[in-house]
């Protein structure tokens, strides 16, 4: 950490002055060779291992997917990744990161799914004035009390979808409900959002369950779900976890019993593993594969031509991902330091992404249609719109 703070220090003093300022203004990226210009390296740090492992790979896939269509090159510079497994560990977020920026050196951060990672991440983001884009990871802090300038999320906060699920359940007259997830922003957010619309439509939650991540142990859990007789149960689950729940939850009998809800990410990325259990499933979610728009279409078969997998919302997180660091790159002519210009050009893109057009709050997230869906067939299907342009409340952000 010495390291990284004392190169932090000397490059503010550099920006501070006159020359700095001129410096970046005036940017082209370093040359190695006649005509050829010094890569831009980005660093994907991201879950390739343990529970979460499909979608660090989906992100990573979709990302370099789209890269290839724009060209191959960032702001006129040909890319290299550093790719980094953080094992969704965050004790080791901070040096994980910190290793990225001073021994690989890398231009830009990518990451990552976890939420505690990501806020780990971010602040050594922040620390080392280092624009990085987060493609999943939902932490409301990081577009809120600690929003920053050079931190950008094409995803989600975890209260959005929550509070995008509250009234499909009350729809369905659903008024009693037990909710189960991981003990960590992630689940306590989500399921925070999610009490939030459906209480205030008159729903009761019974019974909040709470595991340590990445627990799988649900069996007794069930079996006092199975007692308690909610209308619906509500969850956040999502990788390895999610295919775990949704067999164990059909293996115990109450799949016919009691109807299973939950924020998309349930279902994203894991119906081929759990086949008919997950039948019947309804979810909202800011995406769904079959979503009739021409870049979803073009998306989903290029993804799959790609990877030989099917599209899901992470697959898409990451290819948005690109190509809003495209947009903002492109104006800067490369120069990933180039602050305030870059910042704004970003903020106010307008991305063209799989999941519909969307726009990017003051606080850096999506603000977004979220869509109820539900699995047919092996497959999700759209339902309907849950909430048109739901921004998050981005409580606590000030930007300076
Ligand atoms: C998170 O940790 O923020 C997270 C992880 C997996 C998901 C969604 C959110 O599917």
């Amino acid at each position: 950490m010495t390291t990284l703070i004392s190169s932090l220090s000397r490059r503010r003093l550099l920006l501070g002055t006159a020359a700095g300022a001129a410096a970046i203004s005036t940017f082209t990226p370093t040359r190695f060779a006649i005509g050829q210009t010094a890569k831009l390296k980005v660093g994907l740090m991201l879950p390739y291992s343990g529970t979460y492992a499909s979608l660090g790979n989906n992100i990573t896939d979709a990302f370099k997917l789209r890269l290839a269509e724009v060209g191959g090159k960032l702001g006129g510079r040909e890319v290299e990744f550093v790719q980094l497994d953080d094992e969704s560990a965050p004790p080791k977020a901070k040096d994980n990161a910190a290793r990225l920026l001073t021994k690989d050196k890398v231009d830009v951060l990518v990451g990552t799914v976890h939420s505690g990672v990501a806020m780990g991440m971010a602040a050594v983001a922040r620390e080392e004035n280092t624009l990085m884009v987060c493609p999943n990871a939902g932490a409301g802090a990081l577009t809120g009390k600690n929003c920053s300038p050079n931190v950008f999320r094409t995803s989600f906060t975890n209260w959005q979808p929550g509070y995008a699920c509250g009234p499909m359940l009350i729809k369905d007259g659903k008024k009693t409900v037990v909710t189960m997830t991981w003990n960590y922003p992630a689940g306590t957010e989500q399921i925070d959002g999610f009490k939030q619309s459906f209480t205030a439509a008159g729903g009761t939650v019974i019974k909040e369950i709470l595991l340590d991540f990445p627990k799988v142990e649900f069996q007794a859990y069930l079996t006092e779900i199975a007692a308690l007789k909610p209308d619906a149960v509500f969850v956040f689950f999502s990788g390895d976890g999610a295919v775990k729940f949704i067999k164990d939850y059909a293996g115990a009998g109450l799949k016919a019993k009691i109807p299973l809800y939950g924020t998309g990410f349930l279902t994203d990325g894991v119906l081929q593993a759990v086949g008919n259990d997950a039948e019947g499933i309804k979810t909202a979610l800011h995406y769904v594969p079959d979503l009739d728009n021409a870049v979803n279409k073009k998306f989903v078969a290029a993804f799959k031509a790609a990877t030989k997998r099917e599209a899901d919302v992470f697959a898409v997180q990451g290819y948005d991902t690109c190509t809003l660091l495209s947009v903002g790159l492109d104006a800067v002519k490369g120069d990933a330091k180039a602050g305030r210009t870059l910042y704004s050009t970003m903020q106010n893109t307008i991305v063209d992404s799989p999941r519909g057009r969307f726009t990017i709050s003051a606080a850096h997230n999506p603000i977004q249609d979220f869509y109820v869906r539900q699995v047919k067939g092996g497959k999700d299907v759209l339902l309907g719109l849950a909430v048109k342009a739901l921004a998050d409340p981005a409580t606590g952000c000030n930007m300076g």
